[in-house]
């Protein structure tokens, strides 16, 4: 049995109506066109193909879909999966169908890869070993260790008394207290308590990917647009874009200042979006840096302040690796700059956003511990009504409020956690130097931005994807080629170091040396060798999804879904 199977739009327009914009606004009658039942006529003419027509029941009424598969004699027309296939997507709305999920990245893809052939060292010792996941797991025995020494706090009970009940009826959006004061002094704690935060100025979500959503649902209506610095964490095409109808327009950087951000680069972004009739309402920074590993120094800083001031518009800074900085510079916040700078109570003191969550930092990804800090009250107020859409549950809220009250264990668990950051680095580091790899210099995170372009066949995008096939599937080993984060440049690879035994991250480092070896045998063979440190530039043959995720080219910026893969630009 074999079926070929293809699904088609078939757009049927009234004449000279060939414009995009009808695809997001379509017209209430279908003027002009061929009607479904002759259409379904012509179309059952079609042999050896049956045709499964559904009508268009959507908002997309000039659109008919259309289900063409090679059917074997014999075999009954409609075939149940034919049938399902087709109905389950029409059953579905434009949002949930729409890609600019960005499910079909390589960050997404890799992730898929390794978890069909995962690494064992026993059970599966030739297995993808997983270096694509930004995971913290190097201190979870100080969070065992502090669980068993307080068993009442794990077991929801405080003075020999059962808690809960009471935390299984709390349901209040504003989140408990107790939490709200401590996760408040937590992150001044990392802030070495030169800012503190106000817990009334906290809104907890459920991760940072909540509070990244929210706040773009708070300050950006469909079709107005962030500039974010790339490369950029993949995951913020999914965050900021996908559900809101925000548009993300990159600035650009380059590794010939070691992606730092710069005024023209800035400046550059801002009239990218003015150019595609899009409103920027504000800057969206990771400090430090997913996936470059660098904090942001105070010249970028200061450089951002001065823009969004003369803008008028927003700054959220994701700092949702602010406990990781192990080595100097060490992490400045936003907010930091602001107080020296005199700005506390000011306009600007107003548009600046912090986003921060457990996830990293404390290694919790799966307690979904997240929050938006903002000195705007009506952003707060705003963003906690949408909060109920991603609570964080009492219970977590509890425990974690009891573990992050622990003054002398939350001291030391920061700096034992940034010291074997450190040295996980180093040996990273060390390991990828003896293979001839060299990495971005980074102070923080969980990963290290590594420089892979000598080991590219072509200096594009294409050369990059094929290296990445290369070490996912003969190499195996799962990393995020910089293209998934929007890097202008081919050859970067942000590979994680973190979410793994010591044991695990030698035979990595192992399986990539020998790669490297076994590449120059073959180039030297060849008599072709390999561009070594080949000429950085734009290449224009970037993958589609690169730049279909990150900006499209909006005839009106208002009216329009991002949605549509129609609509994107390779820039
Ligand atoms: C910069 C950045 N923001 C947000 C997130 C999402 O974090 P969370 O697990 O708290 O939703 C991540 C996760 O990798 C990240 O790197």
């Amino acid at each position: 049995m074999w079926e070929a199977c293809a699904l088609i739009f078939l757009r049927i327009k009234k004449k000279n109506e060939e414009t995009l914009d009808s695809v997001h606004n379509p017209p209430t009658k279908n003027h002009g066109q061929i009607s479904d039942l002759a259409f379904l006529i012509i179309c059952l003419q079609l042999a050896p193909l049956s045709v499964l027509y559904i009508p268009s029941q959507t908002r997309r009424s000039n659109q008919i879909l259309l289900h063409f598969q090679h059917i074997p004699p014999n075999t009954p027309v409609s075939s149940p999966s034919l049938l399902t296939d087709t109905l389950k997507i029409k059953m579905l709305s434009a949002k949930a169908t729409c890609n600019s999920h960005g499910q079909d990245s390589s960050y997404f893809l890799g992730w898929e890869e390794y978890e069909k052939n995962p690494y064992n060292q026993l059970k599966n010792p030739n297995g993808i070993i997983q270096m694509g996941l930004a995971e913290n797991q190097l201190s979870f025995d100080l969070l065992e260790s502090w669980l068993k020494n307080n068993p009442d706090s794990a077991g929801f009970k405080a003075d020999n008394h059962s808690l809960f009940k009471e935390l299984a009826l709390f349901q209040d959006y504003h989140g408990l207290p107790a939490f709200k004061n401590s996760l408040a002094e937590f992150m001044s704690e990392i802030r070495a308590n030169k800012v503190t935060f106000d817990p009334k100025n906290i809104v907890l979500t459920a991760g940072a990917t909540s509070a990244n959503e929210t706040l773009m649902f708070c300050l950006a209506d469909p079709g107005e647009a962030f500039l974010l610095p790339t490369p950029y964490y993949p995951g913020f095409d999914r965050d900021l874009k996908w559900r809101t109808g925000a548009e993300i327009v990159p600035i650009h950087c380059s590794s010939s200042n070691s992606f730092r951000i710069t005024e023209s680069a800035l400046k550059d972004a801002y009239e990218q979006a003015q150019k595609q009739n899009l409103k920027v309402k504000g800057v969206l920074v990771t400090n430090p840096s997913n996936p470059l590993g660098t904090s942001l120094s105070l010249h970028e800083l200061d450089l951002l302040v001065n823009f969004v001031s003369s803008k008028n518009i927003h700054l959220i800074s994701d700092e949702i690796y602010s406990g990781t900085v192990f080595s100097s510079p060490g992490f400045v916040s936003i907010l930091e700059v602001l107080k020296n700078k005199g700005l506390m109570n000011s306009d600007v003191w107003k548009r600046v956003h912090i986003v921060y969550s457990l996830s990293k930092d404390l290694g919790l990804p799966g307690f979904r511990v997240g929050a938006i800090y903002s000195n705007d009250d009506m952003v707060v107020s705003a963003a906690t009504k949408m909060s109920s859409f991603g609570l964080i549950s009492s219970q977590t809220q509890y425990l974690l409020s009891e573990m992050l009250s622990d003054k002398k264990f939350t001291r030391n668990y920061l700096s034992e956690n940034r010291r074997r950051l450190k040295q996980r680095h180093e040996m990273m580091e060390k390991a990828l130097q003896k293979a001839g790899i060299r990495c971005l210099k980074g102070n923080a995170g969980l990963f290290s931005w590594v420089d892979m372009r000598h080991l590219l066949s072509s200096q594009t995008f294409e050369g990059e994807m094929e290296l990445w096939k290369k070490i996912v599937y003969e190499v195996g080993l799962n990393i995020s080629p910089g293209s998934s984060c929007h890097c202008s440049e081919p050859g970067w690879f942000r590979v994680c170091f973190a979410n793994m035994s010591k044991e695990t991250l030698v035979l990595a480092m192992q399986r990539l040396h020998s790669f490297v070896n076994s590449m120059a045998k073959k180039s030297k063979q060849s008599r072709h060798p390999q561009p070594l440190n080949g000429n950085p530039r734009r290449s224009k043959s970037l993958p589609k999804w690169v730049f279909s995720l990150s900006f499209t080219t909006p005839k009106s910026g208002k009216n329009r879904v991002s949605c549509d893969n129609k609509l994107t630009t390779n820039s």
